[in-house]
């Protein structure tokens, strides 16, 4: 667990409802109180759960993975696709049983999906089990809300987004092991026509940079290998902040930190994807050679109808301009199949972009309506068959680039972040993000080792050397 050092006048208040909830629950049970929290959604929702289990620690919780018998139950909520929403209001409705078991259980809901009036409004009427309902932007509250459900007020609402800045000195659960994010802007400024994330995450919002390093550097300090900057756009950071920082320079200073770690950073927006990123990326010999670039659709008119501001040959200019820079970079994608109205010759365009950058892996996603976005207004003359026949069309070409890609590092060496050993096999990543397997005697988790790749099939097969 850590403290930032500039703790916020926010979290000044919150830190006295931190031990009201402590002493009041020490008074009330004998035995150490359970909290079980469930995710859904990015990284970011990884990461805002991983601050909320500090705080519940805080007051004193321990954490379990099992609802059955916890003392306080918590659902941080997606909102981004359909699918999402549908497993949240499955889920949260099973935790009836457990609070007619135990009717001193708090549960709570919060986060994307929650943030929508009509979500909100729903868990208030049709799950009259939910004691506590919060948005995306007062996590940082959750002892006062917990203190005052434990006072005897029955049920608590708070969906403020007032984005204001995000609050410092939030106690931080790294249940990564020896991988961490840092969240380094929240909120999304750009309205892609499809998409719910600007309307439930708020505007943009970037953390100073000393509050980052300074994160970073704790957690090297204390062992981990592998730092995960994390925003929907970690392009536009820096906009609004004091200092003369933009993304390119965060990189660099954070590269400078000593010690032997990896540095990663999601989501890049092809729109401002700069030289001046590409060459902090080539310079910074921590950050990997690797770029996560959602290129969503390559044809033009539905880039432009979905608010990308780019083009297919504006994004293939970046590609270009990076393999000069960093020859041997991968790059990940994700891609939306069925925009509205998408037509055969737009799908044309998708498979000829994925064929001509030969991106390792991508993340391939049927349109969702998301109601109050432009989109789910559109007309949409593309049935569920279409789409879905695409989309199999789709994954059958990756697929295929996907394994040329692997094979063409057969022969080379690689350094591999070990992150699991079973079965005599070491699993982990490449500074490519790709997946290596190699045998060791050993359990070599956590630590970085040089390995030749032999073969590929789904993964790179090697050995150390
Ligand atoms: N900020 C990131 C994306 C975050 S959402 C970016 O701009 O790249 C992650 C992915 O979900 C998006 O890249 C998109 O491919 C997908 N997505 C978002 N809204 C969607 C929707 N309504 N239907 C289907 N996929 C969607
Ligand atoms: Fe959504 Fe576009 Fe923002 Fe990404 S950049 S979160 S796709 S609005
Ligand atoms: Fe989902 Fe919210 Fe992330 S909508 S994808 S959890 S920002």
């Amino acid at each position: 667990m850590l403290n930032g050092e500039n703790m916020s006048a926010v979290m000044a208040e919150q830190s006295v409802y931190i031990k009201r909830v402590s002493e009041l629950l020490k008074s009330r049970k004998s035995t150490v109180p359970k909290a079980c929290v469930t995710t859904y959604g990015c990284q970011q929702n990884v990461s805002d759960s991983q601050h909320l289990k500090g705080l519940l620690l805080s007051m004193g919780y321990e954490l379990t993975d099992d609802p059955d018998g916890a003392d306080f139950i918590l659902f941080n909520t997606c909102a981004v696709r359909e699918h999402a929403e549908d497993r949240v209001w499955g889920n949260v409705g099973a935790m009836k049983k457990y609070k007619a078991k135990n009717p001193n259980a708090v549960l709570a809901v919060c986060g994307c999906m929650v943030q929508q009036e009509k979500n909100a409004r729903r868990f208030r009427e049709s799950y009259p089990y939910v004691d506590i309902i919060f948005g995306t932007q007062v996590g940082h509250r959750l002892p006062e809300f917990i203190y005052r459900k434990l006072s005897g007020e029955r049920r608590i609402t708070e969906l403020e987004l007032s984005n204001e800045n995000i609050p410092e000195g939030v106690p931080f659960f790294n249940d990564g092991g020896f991988k961490a994010f840092i969240p380094i802007i929240s909120g999304c400024d750009n309205f892609c026509s499809y998409c719910i994330v600007p309307y439930v995450r708020g505007r943009e919002r970037s953390r100073g940079s000393r509050a980052i390093i300074s994160d970073a550097e704790k957690l090297i300090s204390s062992g981990v290998k592998e730092i995960m900057l994390l925003g929907q756009n970690v392009n536009s950071y820096g906009k609004g902040l004091d200092e003369e920082i933009n993304f390119a320079r965060l990189l660099r200073l954070i590269n400078d930190i000593p010690g032997d770690f990896r540095i990663k950073f999601m989501t890049s927006n092809p729109k401002d994807c700069t030289d001046e990123l590409l060459d902090a990326m080539r310079d910074c010999d921590k950050v990997e050679h690797h770029l996560h670039l959602p290129f969503q659709s390559g044809s033009d008119s539905v880039l432009r109808r979905m608010n990308r501001k780019y083009t297919f040959d504006s994004y293939m200019k970046i590609v270009r301009s990076a393999r000069e820079k960093i020859p041997d970079i991968t790059f990940t994608s994700d891609v939306i199949v069925g925009f509205p109205d998408e037509s055969d010759e737009d799908f044309q365009k998708t498979l000829e972009l994925v064929s001509t950058v030969g991106f390792s892996a991508l993340f391939t996603f049927i349109y969702s309506k998301r109601n109050g976005t432009p989109a789910a207004v559109m007309p949409d003359g593309v049935t569920r068959q279409q789409k879905g026949m695409r989309f199999d069309r789709l994954l059958k070409l990756q697929e295929k680039i996907s394994r040329n890609v692997l094979g063409s590092m057969v022969g080379k060496t690689v350094r591999v972040l070990c992150e699991e050993y079973s079965g005599d096999y070491i699993f982990g990543k490449d500074e490519h993000q790709l997946n290596v397997k190699f045998s060791s005697s050993e359990d070599l988790t956590g630590k970085f080792e040089n390995v030749k790749i032999t073969s590929a099939d789904d993964v790179l097969i090697g050995e150390r050397v």
